[in-house]
Protein backbone atom coordinates (compact mmCIF):
# COMPACT_ATOMS: atom_id res chain seq x y z
CA UNK A 1 0.00 0.00 0.00
CA UNK A 2 3.05 2.34 0.74
CA UNK A 3 4.59 1.78 -2.39
CA UNK A 4 1.26 2.47 -3.80
CA UNK A 5 0.55 5.74 -1.73
CA UNK A 6 4.08 7.34 -3.43
CA UNK A 7 2.89 8.46 -6.44
CA UNK A 8 -0.26 9.80 -5.53
CA UNK A 9 1.74 11.80 -2.23
CA UNK A 10 4.26 13.31 -3.38
CA UNK A 11 5.03 15.06 -0.34
CA UNK A 12 5.01 12.07 1.91
CA UNK A 13 7.46 9.54 0.27
CA UNK A 14 10.15 10.09 2.70
CA UNK A 15 7.37 9.14 5.67
CA UNK A 16 5.81 6.33 3.53
CA UNK A 17 9.63 4.63 3.80
CA UNK A 18 10.38 5.29 7.38
CA UNK A 19 7.30 6.31 9.69
CA UNK A 20 5.98 3.80 11.92
CA UNK A 21 2.23 4.39 11.54
CA UNK A 22 0.72 6.43 8.32
CA UNK A 23 -2.98 7.53 8.65
CA UNK A 24 -4.67 8.65 5.96
CA UNK A 25 -8.18 10.92 6.97
CA UNK A 26 -10.78 10.92 5.28
CA UNK A 27 -13.85 13.06 5.31
CA UNK A 28 -17.54 12.07 4.30
CA UNK A 29 -18.72 13.44 0.95
CA UNK A 30 -22.20 15.24 0.68
CA UNK A 31 -22.30 16.06 4.19
CA UNK A 32 -25.60 18.27 3.77
CA UNK A 33 -28.11 19.32 6.81
CA UNK A 34 -30.32 16.72 4.84
CA UNK A 35 -28.17 13.86 4.67
CA UNK A 36 -28.82 10.67 5.71
CA UNK A 37 -25.65 10.54 8.00
CA UNK A 38 -26.66 13.55 9.73
CA UNK A 39 -29.77 12.30 10.11
CA UNK A 40 -28.98 9.12 11.79
CA UNK A 41 -26.06 10.40 13.83
CA UNK A 42 -28.58 12.65 15.70
CA UNK A 43 -31.39 9.77 15.56
CA UNK A 44 -29.29 6.78 16.56
CA UNK A 45 -25.89 8.08 18.12
CA UNK A 46 -27.16 10.87 19.82
CA UNK A 47 -30.74 9.54 20.65
CA UNK A 48 -32.65 12.64 19.83
CA UNK A 49 -36.32 12.58 20.29
CA UNK A 50 -38.33 13.89 16.73
CA UNK A 51 -39.11 17.07 17.93
CA UNK A 52 -35.39 18.13 18.54
CA UNK A 53 -34.84 15.98 15.25
CA UNK A 54 -36.38 18.75 13.39
CA UNK A 55 -34.76 21.84 15.06
CA UNK A 56 -31.45 20.74 14.75
CA UNK A 57 -31.69 20.16 11.15
CA UNK A 58 -33.11 23.46 10.74
CA UNK A 59 -30.20 24.92 12.56
CA UNK A 60 -27.42 23.18 10.49
CA UNK A 61 -30.20 24.01 7.17
CA UNK A 62 -29.10 27.83 8.25
CA UNK A 63 -25.72 27.09 9.60
CA UNK A 64 -24.80 25.55 6.56
CA UNK A 65 -26.40 28.13 4.25
CA UNK A 66 -25.47 31.21 6.02
CA UNK A 67 -21.62 30.04 6.12
CA UNK A 68 -22.00 29.30 2.32
CA UNK A 69 -20.91 25.72 2.72
CA UNK A 70 -23.89 24.38 0.28
CA UNK A 71 -22.20 26.73 -2.51
CA UNK A 72 -21.23 23.64 -4.50
CA UNK A 73 -19.30 20.34 -4.00
CA UNK A 74 -15.88 21.66 -2.87
CA UNK A 75 -17.42 24.11 -0.26
CA UNK A 76 -19.53 21.27 1.40
CA UNK A 77 -16.26 18.91 1.22
CA UNK A 78 -13.87 21.71 2.90
CA UNK A 79 -16.23 22.14 5.62
CA UNK A 80 -16.93 18.46 6.02
CA UNK A 81 -12.76 18.19 5.66
CA UNK A 82 -11.99 21.11 8.45
CA UNK A 83 -13.50 18.69 11.09
CA UNK A 84 -11.25 15.87 10.41
CA UNK A 85 -8.59 18.45 11.51
CA UNK A 86 -9.97 18.11 15.10
CA UNK A 87 -9.25 15.28 15.03
CA UNK A 88 -5.90 15.50 13.27
CA UNK A 89 -4.91 18.32 16.17
CA UNK A 90 -5.76 15.85 18.66
CA UNK A 91 -3.82 12.92 17.51
CA UNK A 92 -0.64 15.02 16.79
CA UNK A 93 -0.52 16.77 20.45
CA UNK A 94 -1.31 13.17 22.42
CA UNK A 95 1.09 11.57 19.87
CA UNK A 96 3.87 14.31 21.27
CA UNK A 97 2.67 14.55 25.10
CA UNK A 98 3.79 10.34 24.86
CA UNK A 99 6.53 10.89 22.74
CA UNK A 100 6.16 9.98 19.26
CA UNK A 101 6.99 12.29 16.78
CA UNK A 102 4.27 13.10 13.97
CA UNK A 103 4.21 15.16 10.50
CA UNK A 104 0.88 16.24 8.99
CA UNK A 105 1.01 16.33 5.22
CA UNK A 106 -1.49 18.17 2.42
CA UNK A 107 0.99 17.49 -0.47
CA UNK A 108 -0.66 14.63 -2.41
CA UNK A 109 -2.78 14.81 -5.51
CA UNK A 110 -6.32 14.72 -4.41
CA UNK A 111 -8.12 13.21 -7.74
CA UNK A 112 -5.20 10.19 -7.55
CA UNK A 113 -5.25 9.61 -4.27
CA UNK A 114 -8.84 9.19 -4.45
CA UNK A 115 -9.16 6.89 -7.11
CA UNK A 116 -6.27 4.89 -5.37
CA UNK A 117 -8.14 4.43 -2.58
CA UNK A 118 -11.43 3.83 -4.29
CA UNK A 119 -9.74 1.28 -6.46
CA UNK A 120 -8.87 -0.37 -3.18
CA UNK A 121 -12.49 -0.26 -1.64
CA UNK A 122 -11.56 1.87 1.11
CA UNK A 123 -14.21 4.70 -0.08
CA UNK A 124 -17.24 2.84 1.05
CA UNK A 125 -18.65 3.67 -2.97
CA UNK A 126 -18.03 7.65 -2.72
CA UNK A 127 -19.09 8.09 1.08
CA UNK A 128 -15.45 9.20 1.59
CA UNK A 129 -12.85 10.99 0.13
CA UNK A 130 -9.21 12.07 1.53
CA UNK A 131 -8.70 14.98 3.75
CA UNK A 132 -5.22 14.72 4.90
CA UNK A 133 -2.31 12.60 6.07
CA UNK A 134 -0.49 12.35 9.20
CA UNK A 135 2.52 9.97 9.29
CA UNK A 136 3.91 9.10 13.22
CA UNK A 137 6.75 7.42 14.44
CA UNK A 138 10.40 7.28 16.84
CA UNK A 139 12.84 9.80 15.61
CA UNK A 140 15.89 7.93 14.65
CA UNK A 141 18.21 11.16 15.16
CA UNK A 142 17.36 14.57 16.49
CA UNK A 143 17.06 17.17 13.84
CA UNK A 144 20.63 18.61 12.33
CA UNK A 145 19.29 22.07 13.73
CA UNK A 146 17.37 23.13 16.87
CA UNK A 147 13.51 23.92 16.18
CA UNK A 148 13.25 27.76 16.12
CA UNK A 149 9.56 29.39 16.93
CA UNK A 150 7.32 32.82 16.75
CA UNK A 151 7.31 33.78 20.41
CA UNK A 152 4.25 33.20 21.95
CA UNK A 153 3.30 36.68 22.29
CA UNK A 154 3.80 37.24 19.45
CA UNK A 155 0.98 34.78 17.86
CA UNK A 156 -1.40 35.03 20.82
CA UNK A 157 -3.00 38.44 22.05
CA UNK A 158 -5.33 38.33 25.21
CA UNK A 159 -8.09 40.82 24.97
C1 LIG B 1 -0.64 23.11 5.11
C2 LIG B 1 0.57 22.25 5.36
C3 LIG B 1 0.87 21.21 4.51
C4 LIG B 1 2.00 20.41 4.73
N1 LIG B 1 2.27 19.37 3.89
C5 LIG B 1 3.38 18.64 4.06
C6 LIG B 1 3.70 17.56 3.19
O1 LIG B 1 2.97 17.26 2.25
N2 LIG B 1 4.83 16.87 3.42
C7 LIG B 1 5.66 17.15 4.47
O2 LIG B 1 6.66 16.47 4.62
N3 LIG B 1 5.39 18.17 5.30
C8 LIG B 1 4.27 18.90 5.13
N4 LIG B 1 3.99 19.93 5.99
C9 LIG B 1 4.97 20.32 7.00
C10 LIG B 1 5.07 19.40 8.18
O3 LIG B 1 3.90 18.95 8.69
C11 LIG B 1 5.90 20.13 9.20
O4 LIG B 1 6.71 19.20 9.79
C12 LIG B 1 5.13 20.86 10.26
O5 LIG B 1 4.27 21.81 9.73
C13 LIG B 1 6.08 21.57 11.21
O6 LIG B 1 5.80 21.08 12.44
P1 LIG B 1 6.73 21.38 13.68
O7 LIG B 1 6.72 22.86 13.80
O8 LIG B 1 6.10 20.66 14.80
O9 LIG B 1 8.08 20.85 13.32
C14 LIG B 1 2.87 20.71 5.80
C15 LIG B 1 2.57 21.78 6.65
C16 LIG B 1 1.43 22.53 6.45
C17 LIG B 1 1.15 23.67 7.40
Amino acid sequence: MREKLKPVCPGAVEKLETASHFVILLARTGLRFDSEHLARQMKEIQHMPENVLKTATDSYKKFQERKQILDNERTLFDWASKQTYIALGNMLTAAALIGIDSSPMEGFDAEGLEKLLAEEGLLEDGKFAPSVLAAFGYRKEDPSRPKTRQELKDVVEWV
